[in-house]
């Protein structure tokens, strides 16, 4: 994005900010995020991997997508081996779903050839970069854009990876025992913060169904979008399953009390900041999710949790290890064996790696409580020899 266009969101924020005297920080990280022309996420200067601001687990290897791909496998024989929809909403460059599909179609023919994967997606620069990575699946007729409310009614499984950590979150703090919401005011040339009252009695609700708050004088984050999301997904969804992968936490740990600032990251060519008013429409915001009101939000809707878990523990359940080994025993360059251990490692790692703060959620809807091979216990995995 252009410094021009750059100070044209700030301006209008400005604008916006100026006619009614303050917004809640959730519509200011809206904007920043999604304004149709000038959000990080639309305007299209985004990118995911080593050139971009962040990485995520399907651009660090396929065997991410390569593994989901055995999980979805199964999950089309539970549903009966017929016509299977894997929606993927927010799939960003593409990787997962040329994960999945290129994975599907070379070892089980017989699912890719009756599936149909849908791509929800908010951003056209997204769309023109899957099109390009997926051409051969689109040519197959495998792969097809559509609006959230046309998976209405869908049997199958609705994927996502990072999409729920990149909504709009409101940001709470408690001072002298009473909840208080973060504003943002125009303040010289750029932006402040201003404690006000809840926006919404939604947040009060919020706290309410976890029964915690956050602790005196700490800030936390509240993903109302993500509760919505639960239930437009649970209500679209037929008969099938969630997964749902992105970093976060159940709801004591979100908002234990040594968490004083809660989770709120920008990123920026792999840097991380907590200033969100640097930057405007240039850099990621991201905070943590709250698995157990997913959890719960979902249950209410009729979705059944069947697996919660790390990724780590996700992706050797899949056959991670087995994986890692086939795929170096086939590589002769020494120099690229260790770089692909080192990028596999990432997946699995917990420090500093992506396998302890990302979690899996597998739900199920009218599919009964099937034993899924995600939640092989890893005691159990033989060792490859
Ligand atoms: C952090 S990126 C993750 C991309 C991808 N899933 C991956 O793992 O590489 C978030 C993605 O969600 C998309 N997104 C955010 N909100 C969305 C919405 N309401 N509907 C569809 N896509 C959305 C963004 O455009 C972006 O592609």
């Amino acid at each position: 994005m252009s410094e021009e266009q750059k100070s044209g969101l700030v301006a209008e924020l400005q604008r916006q900010i100026e006619s009614v005297g303050g917004i809640p920080f959730a519509d200011f990280m809206e904007q920043a995020l999604y304004h149709p022309e000038h959000g990080y996420y639309t305007s299209g200067r985004t990118r995911i991997g080593k050139q971009g601001d962040f990485f995520t687990s399907s651009s660090v290897h396929s065997c991410f997508g390569q593994l989901i791909a055995r999980q979805l496998e199964q999950m089309w024989h539970l549903s009966g081996q017929g016509a299977f929809i894997i929606a993927e909403q927010g799939a960003g460059e593409g990787h997962l779903c040329l994960d999945i599909l290129d994975a599907l179609e070379d070892k089980y023919p017989e699912f890719y050839a009756c599936l149909e994967y849908r791509i929800v997606e908010i951003s056209a620069a997204n769309r023109r970069r899957q099109e390009q990575a997926l051409q051969r699946h689109f040519s197959a007729g495998r792969v097809t854009w559509c609006e959230f409310d046309d998976l209405q009614g869908m049997q199958g499984c609705f994927v996502s990876n990072e999409l729920l950590d990149a909504f709009p979150i409101h940001l709470i703090e408690k001072h002298a025992g009473k909840l208080q919401e973060v504003y943002v005011v125009n303040r010289g040339d750029g932006f402040a913060e201003e404690l006000r009252p809840l926006s919404v009695n939604l947040i009060q609700d919020y706290f309410q169904r976890i029964g915690i708050e956050p602790a005196e004088g700490n800030r936390c984050e509240v993903n109302l979008a993500a509760c919505d999301w639960m239930e437009r997904v649970a209500a679209v969804l037929e008969r099938g399953f969630v997964l749902t992968v992105d970093y976060g936490f159940l709801a004591e740990e979100l908002h234990a009390p040594f968490r004083h600032a809660g989770t709120f990251l920008c990123y920026h060519q792999h840097q991380t900041s907590e200033d969100p008013y640097r930057r405007v429409g240039c850099q990621d915001m991201t905070a943590h999710i709250d698995f157990t009101t997913l959890q719960e939000v979902g249950c209410q809707q009729g979705l059944d949790t069947l697996y919660f878990g790390q990724q780590y523990q996700f992706l050797m359940g899949l056959g991670f290890l087995e994986m890692l080994m086939e795929m170096e025993s086939r590589e002769t360059d020494p120099k690229k064996a260790q770089a692909l251990r080192m990028n596999l490692k990432t997946l699995i790692l917990p420090e500093g790696g992506m396998g302890e703060s990302f979690k899996v959620l597998v739900q199920g809807k009218n599919v009964g409580r099937p034993e899924l091979i995600c939640n092989k216990r890893i005691r159990d995995i033989a060792m490859p020899t």
